[in-house]
């Protein structure tokens, strides 16, 4: 048995996240822990709010709230969204726990008393209208690349530039507007990445198995060179600097976000002691593999900044063994836009349509390759043919064809046929290859393998006809039910991990239940698991299709493309 840690990349906590950050992220992280926790292994999938940094102060400030309570408010809103999603995290913490703010601290001891922080005297925007300083994205202005007047003090969101603040042309303030802004000088203290550098680039150079996307992401930012950092803010909202000097300032967002992985997992264990204690996942856990899952502008934060606080702080926390990182997911070809209602959010997503249809439509979308554009008519399709068509198909015309003439039980088995050998030969081989690709999460080809294994089910019950056979050899019209009601027995299992809600009633109208810890054993073995007699429950419909009416709907109000163009299909 071997033991996984997972995590997802932590959604800010200002506002409910959209589609994109669901597919880039928590999702494919949760099709991998349920994969796991299924093969037997022990598996901790931990995830949290990332609390912290100006878009939290900023949304609490355009709610008129609290910082405190603006985030706890908006942390059970994103936790329900999620569970709605079914995404089976051990813990969903959040970075303004206290254990977070002890561990944030003690990483920037060690990494003070082994030389790698430092204090610096550096310039910052001074609102005297507002009384406070401006950093990151309280300071705006007119980007000096183009033009454009909503560059942030730290990027410009429009040509996506690095900025700093001075750089920016008639600077104002994002909290007051006031243009009564000054340079003065504040002391932060700064992790000196340079002095690291070495260190990170020898930790990435044994990453043999990491992904193109990931490993071209972490070369690039060590050829440019590892800049030492400011890791403090004029903030109040943060973990504090328990530092002499620093009462008044916090540590940057970037800076404690990682660290909440492990503090997250703290937080579960001290929420339930009778559990493996979390020092058994992050210290000297050499017995367990670690996954990281994120969407690819975090993965420099990922792979060279927060191994550098690890490395620096010479202590033997678990680092990363394997990172997932995905391109973006578009709708309709543009950036979702919260501000311009454009795109689709996971709060009204999963209003429209059951979870596993979202959850199989990103994950065979997923934007592994490339960017991958969303569209309704192309949601429509995928949810139509291959649920609705052939999954739904099979388990519906099945089921409801055998009770209507055999009553709600498994009829009688009976011997197998060439069709029955090929069928399984094939499910086998389909199987292996979905269970490959998910354990290298490789998640659309893992797609293709279980919609194989489902096209081989639906085919079966079409070829073979019960609803013919049964005109000349009953016991012929008994084995075929039979067989197709093992068959989709073993579907339910394999396919828990992508839609566990429609594994889970799939096993219930076959009067069984899904254990979340056991996969299949061989085909031959599991083919007989349903025994002639055994009572069936009333079989519902499985999939609903998605009308045009409804795709109309979802483009009138979600939007199309600016332009109102024809939607682009799916890229491959
Ligand atoms: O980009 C984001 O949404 C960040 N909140 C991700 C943080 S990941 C981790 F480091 F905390
Ligand atoms: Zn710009």
């Amino acid at each position: 048995m071997a033991r996984h840690l997972i995590t997802s990349a932590l959604p800010y906590i200002n506002g409910v996240k959209h589609i994109g950050n669901l597919i880039g992220s928590m999702l494919p992280a949760d099709v991998f822990a349920r994969f796991q926790r299924q093969q037997g292994h022990e598996v901790i999938y931990i995830c949290a709010t990332d609390d912290h940094g100006t878009p939290a102060e900023l949304g609490a400030a355009k709610e008129g709230m609290d910082v405190a309570e603006y985030c706890e408010k908006q942390h059970r809103i994103q936790a329900d969204i999620y569970k709605a999603f079914h995404l089976s995290f051990d813990h969903f913490g959040r970075t303004s726990a206290p254990q977070n703010h002890e561990l944030t601290q003690h990483f920037a001891k060690k990494l003070m008393e082994n030389g790698y922080i430092e204090e610096r005297v550096i310039k910052q925007f001074y609102s005297n209208t507002d009384g406070r300083f401006l950093p990151d994205r309280y300071i705006e202005g007119t980007c000096p690349h183009c033009g454009s007047d909503r560059a942030r003090g730290d990027q410009c969101e429009s040509c996506t530039k690095v900025l700093d603040p001075e750089d920016l042309i008639d600077p104002r303030s994002a909290i007051s507007g006031s243009t009564d802004v000054e340079l003065k000088e504040t002391k932060h203290l700064f992790l000196l990445q340079s002095k690291l550098q070495k260190d990170v680039e020898n930790w990435v150079e044994g990453k043999a198995l990491w992904p193109h996307l990931v490993k071209s992401i972490a070369k690039k930012w060590l050829t440019e060179g590892l800049h030492d950092r400011g890791i403090t803010r004029d903030l109040k909202w943060g973990v504090p600097v328990d530092f002499p000097g620093y009462e008044e300032k916090v540590f940057y967002v970037w800076f404690d976000a990682p660290i909440g992985y492990i503090s997250a997992t703290k937080e579960w264990s001290d929420l339930q002691p009778q559990q493996r204690n979390w020092e058994s996942w992050w210290r000297g856990a050499d017995d367990v593999t670690y996954t990281q899952f994120m969407a690819k502008d975090n993965i420099p934060f990922h792979t060279v900044t927060f191994p550098a606080t690890i490395l620096g702080s010479g202590e033997d926390w678990k680092m990363v063994d394997f990172i997932k990182g995905f391109n973006w997911l578009t709708y309709y070809g543009d950036k979702f836009s919260t501000s311009r209602n454009f795109g689709i959010f996971t709060s009204d997503a999963i209003e429209l349509f059951p979870s596993d249809y979202w959850r199989y439509m990103l994950l065979s979308r997923a934007p592994e390759g490339s960017d991958s554009s969303f569209t309704w008519p192309d949601m429509q399709s995928v949810v139509n043919k291959d649920l609705c068509d052939v999954l739904g198909n099979l388990v519906n015309r099945t089921l409801q064809f055998s009770i209507k003439r055999f009553g709600a039980e498994v009829p009688e088995a009976g011997a197998w046929t060439a069709l029955e050998e090929n069928t399984l030969k094939e499910a086998e081989a389909a199987l292996a290859e979905f269970k490959t690709h998910l354990s290298e999460c490789e998640f659309r080809k893992a797609m293709a393998s279980l919609r194989h294994l489902w096209v081989l089910g639906n085919q079966y019950i079409a070829e073979a006809a019960p609803w013919d056979a049964i005109k000349q050899d009953e016991p012929r019209a008994r084995a075929i039910l039979n067989f197709a009601m093992n068959y989709i027995r073993v579907i339910a299992i394999a396919s828990f991990p992508v839609i566990p809600e429609s594994s889970r009633r799939m096993a219930g109208f076959l009067n069984v239940e899904i254990d979340p810890y056991q996969w299949l054993g061989s085909l031959a073995e599991e083919m007989t698991a349903l025994k002639a007699g055994h009572a069936l429950e009333k079989p519902e419909i499985l999939f609903r299709k998605i009308e045009d009416e409804n795709v109309a709907e979802c483009e009138a109000r979600f939007g199309k493309n600016e332009q109102g163009k024809t939607p682009e299909t799916m890229t491959a």
